[in-house]
């Protein structure tokens, strides 16, 4: 009953806020964005480092193979867009890369832990969460004393950025599948998601330390509505739900959401002066994939670039892979015709038009805690 009482004047508090233009919150008007995550949000880290992702990814709207895996824009595209920033240059990126409003920190396949197995075994990316923290800690110490030199200033942010910046997290997906590619139970990988959690608070609690004070957090999306997910994992019938999604995955990826928005609330207290909002990228996916026909959109499981099966995906012939018969290149996994009416882009990660619907669905503060929209996501809900 108090805590209802509580909720309804915060609420009260909240709208008031929001519609009385006499006490209208500030625009933040973060001057940079730092993102921290894994294939969601990778816009070339893995690219630069262990190849360029092929086409026809980039397709829709860079042309061009850009580093991200999917037609377009991914969410943090959107997001600095959405903030008048440019998109964000990878930090692994030596050419041509431009730091002044921020740097990406992601790759595709990072996990919050590091993991016991090479990518060459396991697919997954050695730039960790750890390893991004270290990277971004370089970072900083490194473009103070360079932008001191001069010669890279117009390259480098401001040193008063990284207080004022956007720190955006994406990442945890993968750590969950790992488990499953040990072979491991839904209630083995259950049980190291509180690890994962204290990884993951360690880092927003370093990078508060050095001077970080707005983080938006994305929670992971229904990892068992994935066709990668799907292909690679056993899944009896009766684990699907009825809109075709793998319960037991989407079950995980839940538990793992509720441990982090746990875990968000405990930031809060902690870090008095951090702004911190915990989005439910989840929801809104699953929203989606749910209602796709409703949407305007086709199967949400059928991947537009791929290569047969169920799903169009096939895991040794992924997205852009090729053969050469007597000397002659042939595309086995092209893009479908019409990307925009697609969901799914190669079988693990969304198109540029699914990504523009969530990205409308989350920017207004809807699926968010606190609900503040985006560019007001450096208050605190109790200011
Ligand atoms: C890797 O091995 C170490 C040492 O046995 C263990 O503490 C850690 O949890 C393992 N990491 C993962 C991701 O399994
Ligand atoms: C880097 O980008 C910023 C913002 O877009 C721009 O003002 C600056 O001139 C760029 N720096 C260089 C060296 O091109
Ligand atoms: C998982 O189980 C499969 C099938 O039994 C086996 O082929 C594979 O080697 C196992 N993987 C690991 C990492 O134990």
């Amino acid at each position: 009953m108090e805590s209802l009482t509580i909720q309804a004047i915060g609420l009260v508090i909240l709208v008031t806020l929001l519609l009385n233009p006499v006490f209208c919150l500030n625009n933040c008007n973060f001057p940079a964005i730092f993102n921290f995550g894994d294939s969601n949000s990778d816009t070339g880290g893995l690219s630069a480092a262990f190849g360029q992702a092929p086409p026809p990814n980039g397709e829709t709207f860079f042309h061009t193979p850009a580093g991200r895996y999917s037609d377009g824009r991914l969410l943090i595209d959107l997001i600095t867009e959405r903030l008048g920033l440019p998109y964000l240059s990878p930090y692994l990126d030596s050419l041509g890369s431009n730091f002044s409003h921020g740097a990406n920190f992601a790759t595709a396949g990072s996990t919050i832990r590091p993991q016991n197995t090479t990518m060459a075994q396991s697919g997954y990316s050695p730039i960790s969460l750890d390893v991004q923290f270290v990277q971004y800690l370089d970072f900083q110490r490194r473009a103070k004393i360079i932008r001191k030199q001069g010669f890279f200033k117009n390259l480098l942010p401001d040193e008063g950025y990284f207080s004022r910046a956007l720190y955006t997290f994406d990442i945890g997906q993968n750590d969950l599948t790992a488990g499953y590619k040990l072979n491991m139970s839904t209630e083995q990988v259950k049980a190291y998601v509180p690890d994962l959690l204290g990884q993951f608070s360690n880092v927003i609690k370093y990078i508060y330390d050095r001077g970080g004070r707005s983080f938006w957090i994305h929670n992971t999306g229904p990892l068992g509505c994935l066709p990668y997910v799907m292909d690679r994992f056993l899944v009896t019938p009766a684990q699907i739900d009825k809109y075709g999604c793998a319960s037991p995955f989407n079950e995980v990826a839940q538990y793992f959401n509720l441990r982090l928005k746990e875990a968000a609330m405990q930031l809060r207290k902690e870090l008095p002066s951090a702004a911190i909002t915990y989005v439910d990228i989840y929801t809104a996916k699953y929203y989606l994939i749910s209602h796709a026909k409703k949407l305007g959109f086709e199967d949400p499981f059928l991947a537009c670039c791929g290569h047969g099966g169920k799903y169009n995906y096939n895991r040794f012939n992924k997205c852009g892979s090729k053969k050469f018969v007597n000397g002659k290149e042939i595309i086995l996994a092209k893009s479908c015709r019409n990307p925009s009416v697609r969901i799914n882009w190669d079988g693990t990660h969304f198109t540029e038009a699914a990504n523009k619907w969530i990205f409308d669905q989350i920017v207004d503060g809807s699926f968010s805690d606190p609900p503040f929209p985006l560019q007001f996501a450096c208050h605190r809900m109790d200011h």
